[in-house]
């Protein structure tokens, strides 16, 4: 299997619950490259509580680990503290040194593909529709699922609307659409695009 000697970077961004974190770990095992969920940091720094910018000035590897950052309100919470400027700024330089770290990385988020990593290898936009992202998160978390669906609804509202690096999709971004899709397929033809960039 190809494996990147040096720098190669996967970027894969798309809205909550798409399915980028299946696909991002599925590359990293497949291709033997670092993985980074930067969604992590800002549920991180939004679960801090304090001043968000100190929070992520001050982000340490032990605050990823956290056994509250996964649920809902913990990404409704991060959502919010990612509308800052300098929060964002704030969180750059260690995701661009992640990207670009021997031996190839694949950092799934929001911005990866625009902001922190223009110059990836691969590029991956990972969506789906609202209801079928709703309806895997509402599998993973339970609850209730209209609820659901209005968290993913107010979370892509936030993330695309925000003037500092908002939801987009990079220009030469391949879009894998899960809703037409499983996520098996999205796997399968993400990995024949790594494998294809990396002969
Ligand atoms: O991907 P995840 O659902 O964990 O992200 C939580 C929130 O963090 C997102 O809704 C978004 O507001 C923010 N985020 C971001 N930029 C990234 C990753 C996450 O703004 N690269």
């Amino acid at each position: 299997m190809a494996r990147p000697a040096r720098v190669f970077t996967v970027a894969i961004d798309g809205p909550a619950a798409a399915g980028k974190g299946t696909v991002a770990r599925a590359l990293a095992a497949r291709f033997g490259l670092g993985h980074l969920d930067t969604g992590l940091l800002y549920r991180a720094v939004a679960a801090k509580g304090g001043d968000p910018v100190a929070a992520a000035r001050d982000l340490v590897a032990a605050d990823l680990e956290r056994d509250d950052l996964r649920t809902l309100a913990a990404g409704q919470a991060a959502s919010r503290v990612a509308v800052i400027p300098q929060v964002r700024a704030a969180l750059v330089a260690f995701q661009r040194r992640f990207a670009r770290r021997e031996g190839g990385a694949v950092l799934d988020g929001r911005d990866i593909g625009t902001v922190i990593c223009p110059e990836a290898e691969v590029k991956l936009y990972v969506t789906a529709s609202p209801e079928v992202r709703a309806h895997r998160r509402w599998l993973e978390l339970g609850g209730d699922e209209a609820e659901v669906l209005a968290e993913v609804l107010a979370r892509d509202a936030r993330d695309i609307g925000r003037a500092a690096a908002p939801l987009a999709a990079a220009a030469d971004a391949v879009v894998l659409d899960t809703s037409v899709m499983t996520i098996d397929e999205a796997v399968a033809e993400a990995e024949r695009i790594v494998g294809a960039a990396l002969v």
